[in-house]
């Protein structure tokens, strides 16, 4: 594992770029996994702001996103394709059929997960997946739990979770208490993993994942099996 810790946010961002970029020039056709929440929306700042100046071209790039709200669709601008097409799809070259987002709304949320995962399998997998973390050390939507789960499923999501997430909503109550989350074979079958954290929040929960014991309890723990990582944690 490679552990970058930097001072600012600004430089989280610009580092996190950097490492996308990378991967974008050394592989045109990449399939880059994609997060949502506070942490990446930097990253995807200063990703819009290299496409604008025609150093990087998302044209032949793929992006396949960890997770969605059960019920939110992409008109709702709560759901996460609405982030995404907000924080960076309408901003870059890249083709929107080639943006996928879990169906929060389809009608039988365990076939959505298998086909989802049946996707990515005939994409060839995921060249670099970003992950954020959540303050129980969730990755994607997989909260603690007794075992991890592979696949891409249904959760219910921890109240931690909802508190953090009532931040984005008028008010808690509208917070989705369902998501359904790509799972851990997808993100550890990826062959580069870059997860980023910021500020002394995130500090104990980064440290329990990432030099304690590999539990379910904290499932980020499960990246420290993965060949290929990166951590990004800024500090302020
Ligand atoms: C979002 C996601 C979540 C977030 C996590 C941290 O797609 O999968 O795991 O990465 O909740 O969110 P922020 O960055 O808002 O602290």
């Amino acid at each position: 594992m490679k552990f970058i810790k930097v001072k600012t946010y600004e430089e989280l961002s610009h580092k996190a770029a950097l490492l996308i970029a990378a991967q974008m020039t050394v592989k045109p056709n990449s399939v880059l996994g994609l997060a949502t929440g506070s942490t990446p929306v930097g990253t995807y700042k200063e990703l819009i702001k290299m496409n604008q100046a025609g150093d990087i071209d998302f044209s032949t790039v793929t992006s396949v996103n960890l997770d969605e709200y059960v019920g939110l669709d992409g008109t709702n601008d709560q759901s996460y394709r609405y982030f995404m097409n907000d924080n960076l799809f309408d901003h870059v070259n890249i083709r929107k059929d080639h943006t996928f987002v879990p169906n929060g709304c389809a009608e039988d949320l365990k076939a959505e997960g298998e086909a989802y995962d049946a996707m990515i399998k005939e994409l060839g997998g995921i060249d670099l997946q970003l992950l954020g973390i959540g303050l129980d050390g969730h990755i994607g939507f997989n909260e603690p739990d007794e075992f991890f789960t592979g696949a891409t499923h249904e959760v219910v999501l921890d109240e931690s979770t909802i508190e953090a997430n009532a931040r984005f909503f008028e008010k808690k109550e509208d917070v989705p208490t369902t998501a359904i989350t790509m799972g851990m074979m997808s993100i550890m079958q990826a062959k580069k993993v870059l997860l980023v954290a910021n500020g002394a929040k995130k500090k104990e929960i980064v440290e329990k994942s990432f030099f304690g014991p590999i539990t379910p309890k904290v499932p980020a723990s499960i990246l420290q099996l993965h060949p290929d990582v990166t951590v990004i944690y800024a500090e302020e």
